[in-house]
């Protein structure tokens, strides 16, 4: 078969520049890069070509996997790759490669701006000038939370749960900010590489901090690891951010722990069922969602788009992934 790719999405110019001049013959299942292509195309399109650069909205199961016997690699343009059967592809020898490490400092700063958002009311003082409420200085008006060290010195505590690239990126943030920083992660050890973080055990970060932010993968072990009884666990008027995944909290139980005061706010970026908001979200003046946003950047997604290509050249040549699972 010869050397051509499957490209699920449009992506940015940078990355087809890649694939061209590698001489790889290209076929773009769907021109609109804002709408996703649907599973009888994607599986269509494996059948024509042996190497799939795809995105985190291309669900890539053993049937896509196994639709192409030829299929020589699964080029992720995402670091997150819970939408692949890793299983499977190792089970059928098909080397898949994500873009680890060039959107870390992206999402750390779309996590920052989520936490100062909530806590500082920044979207709803956008919505009361644009809507022409506002009548004059306030000394009482649209009253938020600190982030930094009060008046009086005391200062807030951001819990960060799962402490890999982003996790430690929003830590060396925060600790700027004046915050104390806690990370639960399962290997306590890696909490020492950002000198001023300290290491508790989950229960214990839920129930002391003022804002809890979620940096873990999706997978088994995390589904729902922010579920009801968590979240009545957290300290009564903290702020839960995810620029993590969805399904890492269990989504109507948020609604109920906001709805009922328990806790202040929200900002997320990511859904169970994305691009499905849960109703009870929307409207919702202490809640802040964006359409996973946190690699946006020009700069990153142009490197992201880079790399996938880098991959699928690889694969295409039957050379070693540059940039494997990581
Ligand atoms: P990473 O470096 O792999 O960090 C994730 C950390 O989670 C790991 O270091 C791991 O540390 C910890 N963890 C805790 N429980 C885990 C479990 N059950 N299984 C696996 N790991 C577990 O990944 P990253 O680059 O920081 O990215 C984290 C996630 O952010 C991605 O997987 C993706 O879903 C999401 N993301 C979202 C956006 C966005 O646009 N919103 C952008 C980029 C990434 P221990 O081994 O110590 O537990
Ligand atoms: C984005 O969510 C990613 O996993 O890259």
């Amino acid at each position: 078969m010869s050397a051509s790719v499957f490209v699920t999405r449009a992506i940015p110019e940078a990355g087809f520049a890649v694939l061209r001049a590698a001489g790889l013959t290209l076929e773009v299942g769907q021109e609109d890069p804002d709408l996703p292509l649907d599973d009888a195309a994607l599986v269509a399109g494996v059948r024509r070509h042996p190497v799939l650069l795809c995105q985190l909205t291309d669900r890539v199961g053993r049937d896509v996997l196994a639709a192409n016997p030829a299929l020589l690699g699964v080029a992720q343009m995402a670091v997150g790759f819970d939408n692949i059967d890793i299983e499977a592809a190792r089970a059928l020898g098909i080397p898949v490669g994500t873009t680890p490490g060039v959107l870390t400092e992206a999402t750390a700063d779309l996590t920052l701006a989520l936490l100062l958002a909530v806590a500082r009311r920044v979207v709803e003082g956008h919505r009361y000038v644009e809507r022409g409420n506002w009548k004059a200085w306030g000394p009482q008006l649209l009253l938020g939370s600190g982030v930094g060290p009060a008046p009086d010195g005391a200062k807030k505590t951001l819990g960060i749960v799962g402490f890999g690239r982003i996790g430690a990126a929003v830590a060396r943030r925060a600790l700027g900010f004046g915050m104390r920083v806690v990370a639960w992660t399962r290997t306590p050890a890696r909490v020492a590489s950002v000198p001023g973080v300290e290491h508790a055990d989950l229960d214990a970060l839920l129930r002391t901090s003022d804002f809890v932010s979620l940096h873990v993968p999706r997978n088994e072990e995390t589904h729902r690891l922010i579920d009801a009884a968590r979240l009545a666990s957290m300290k009564p008027g903290a702020y839960l951010i995810n620029t993590a995944r969805g399904t890492v909290v269990d989504e109507s139980a948020l609604v109920e722990a906001l709805a009922a005061g328990h806790l202040r706010g929200a900002g997320l970026d990511v859904f169970e069922a994305e691009p499905e908001v849960h109703p009870g979200l929307l409207g919702n003046d202490r809640v802040v969602l964006l359409p996973h946003l946190g690699s946006a950047t020009r700069e990153v997604r142009d490197r992201m788009a880079v790399m996938a290509a880098e991959n699928a050249v690889a694969f295409a040549r039957g050379e070693p992934c540059p940039h494997p699972l990581g």
